[in-house]
């Protein structure tokens, strides 16, 4: 198979004048699924800012265009739709389920099966129930573990007999230091700085951390236990990656990549494939890391059947060494460095509220960082099966989005070199389908291969380029366009605006 795919890029470098990144979808393994995806807090619409209604109400988007959006699916030649279940719609308080809410993800779910679409479902991105929040405190407490598993359950057992990919929780880690250490996502949680007015920056993120990792093992094990011999489906958890290099050769900064490492995946992927949290961490959190019990440590080890990767950034790693500093000390002072991505700061979680992560036009082009995470996750965590979940870039709304053909071009590339090389990559998707309500930056800078158009009261959807584009990748088992592709395509679908 190696031999085969090794041939073929061989034969497309020779015949492409050397230009090195032309392939086709034919070189991709049989079965490699291709798809797009949203979570259902940005596309679906009627969900209040703050989580705090039962999202019920019907003056919504993706909740009520669904049935076009399959269809522009299908004209893009998507193989799977990743998108996510709004908790809080399908059981907005304690009890019973929404009729609405479970009616809407079947027909929706049924519909992209219908449709030949493959489903790629989250069970958690972001948006929490508020009145889990109130009640205890959401993921602080470990009564969300049974929480989330009850609600698992639900979801497995209306729309497993077609969902055969269940992803646990979106991007833990991120979340977690979002939303607990830095306090610049939901549910706005830090003591490190002093803008949160609740937290603590050295203790939350590893509580939140661990009961994530166990509300994910408690909802796998459901699934192994009560679904899985009939459904035949696999649950995996997502992690945020970053590829990182050490800003010099000098041996600090060589150490403090593999802090990094130990803290951004380890922390996660470390108890998924071995048990237990990464030595480095251990060491360096001490008392402040909950500790797995031999039992939990036996639940959470093995319960992820496949990885999920988030990857958007490339960062150069410097050693930090932090002086015991006036103010508790967080997860990024216990990482021990400061980071710097190209054309993108680390400090971006200082920015603004309103800025984070979005506001720039367009992420540099590193594909490198792409497999250098692939390669990372091989030869650290058992070669597992991954997704590539979420991968894309931000631009000002524009239907001549080149540059965005450019960054996935260079990045799917990177994926095929990865698979060649041995990692087990089993899907690519984008992020995102269309357009989408970024909750952190509104609607200027957004990730869609679709256009939508936000002042419109149809919310009408165009195709960019880019849709063109990974449209004529998907379908014709052509070449992934090299730029003179880019510059035809450009001209056969040069558009009104
Ligand atoms: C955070 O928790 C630790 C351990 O319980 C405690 O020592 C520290 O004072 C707390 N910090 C804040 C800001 O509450
Ligand atoms: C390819 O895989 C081999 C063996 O796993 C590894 O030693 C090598 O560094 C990898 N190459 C790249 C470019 O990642
Ligand atoms: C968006 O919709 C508004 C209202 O219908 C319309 O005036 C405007 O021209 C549209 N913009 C684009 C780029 O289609
Ligand atoms: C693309 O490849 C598949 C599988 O090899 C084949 O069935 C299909 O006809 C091809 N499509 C085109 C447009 O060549
Ligand atoms: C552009 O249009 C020409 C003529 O219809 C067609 O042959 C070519 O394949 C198209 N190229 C792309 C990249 O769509």
């Amino acid at each position: 198979m190696n031999k085969i795919l090794m041939v073929t890029i061989f034969l497309a470098l020779a015949s492409s004048g050397g230009c090195g990144n032309v392939y086709s979808r034919k070189d991709f393994p049989k079965g490699f699924s291709f798809g797009a995806g949203a979570s259902a807090y940005q596309w679906e619409g009627a969900v209040d800012e703050d989580d705090n209604q039962d999202n019920g109400d019907i003056t919504s988007d993706g909740y009520h265009k669904y049935k076009e959006d399959v269809q522009l699916m299908v004209e893009t030649g998507l193989d799977a739709y990743r998108f996510s279940i709004s908790w809080s719609r399908l059981i907005p308080s304690k009890g019973p389920v929404n009729p609405k809410g479970l009616q809407f993800y079947k027909n929706f779910i049924e519909l992209l099966v219908n449709h030949g679409i493959q489903p790629h479902v989250t069970l958690y991105h972001y948006d929490h129930p508020q009145y889990l929040e109130n009640e205890y405190g959401g993921w602080l407490n470990r009564k969300s573990i049974e929480d989330f598993t009850d609600y698992a359950d639900v979801c497995f057992r209306e729309f497993g007999n077609h969902v055969k990919f269940w992803t646990t929780i979106n991007e833990a880690n991120i979340y977690t230091i979002g939303g607990y250490s830095d306090g610049l996502l939901p549910p706005g949680h830090c003591s490190s700085r002093s803008k949160c007015s609740s937290g603590n920056s050295s203790t939350e993120p590893y509580i939140v951390g661990h009961n994530l990792l166990l509300a994910h093992a408690s909802a796998s094990r459901l699934y192994k236990q009560k679904y899985k011999d009939i459904q035949g489906g696999s649950v995996g958890f997502s992690v945020f990656t970053i590829g990182f290099t050490p800003s010099t050769s000098s041996t600090n900064d060589e150490i403090a990549v593999q802090r990094a490492k130990a803290f951004i995946f380890g922390w996660m992927l470390g108890p998924l494939t071995y048990g237990d949290y990464p030595d480095e961490m251990k060491r360096i959190v001490g008392s402040r890391l909950p500790v797995f019990t031999e039992e939990e440590s036996a639940l959470v080890k093995g319960s992820s059947d496949f990885v999920g990767v988030i990857h958007y950034l490339a960062a150069s790693v410097t050693s930090v060494t932090h002086v015991k500093s006036q103010r508790d000390p967080g997860f990024f002072t216990d990482m021990g460095i400061s980071m710097k991505g190209r054309k993108l700061h680390w400090e971006l979680y200082i920015f603004p509220r309103n800025c984070f992560l979005f506001c720039l036009d367009k992420y540099a082009i590193v594909p490198w960082a792409m497999e250098a995470v692939l390669e990372y996750i091989k030869e650290s965590y058992g070669n597992p099966p991954v997704y590539i979940l979420e991968n894309g870039t931000p631009m000002k709304q524009n239907l001549q989005d080149t540059p965005r053909i450019e960054f996935l071009h260079a990045y799917i590339g990177a994926v095929l070199n990865s698979i060649t090389n041995g990692s087990d990559t089993r899907g690519y998707f984008v992020w995102s389908f269309m357009d989408l309500y970024e909750l952190l930056s509104g609607y200027e800078y957004s990730f869609g291969l679709y256009f939508v158009n936000f002042s419109d009261p149809h919310r009408k959807r165009t195709p960019k380029l880019s849709a063109h584009w990974y449209s004529a990748v998907l379908k014709d088992n052509t070449t992934f366009l090299g730029s003179q592709g880019i510059a035809q395509l450009q001209s056969n679908f040069s558009s009104p605006y």
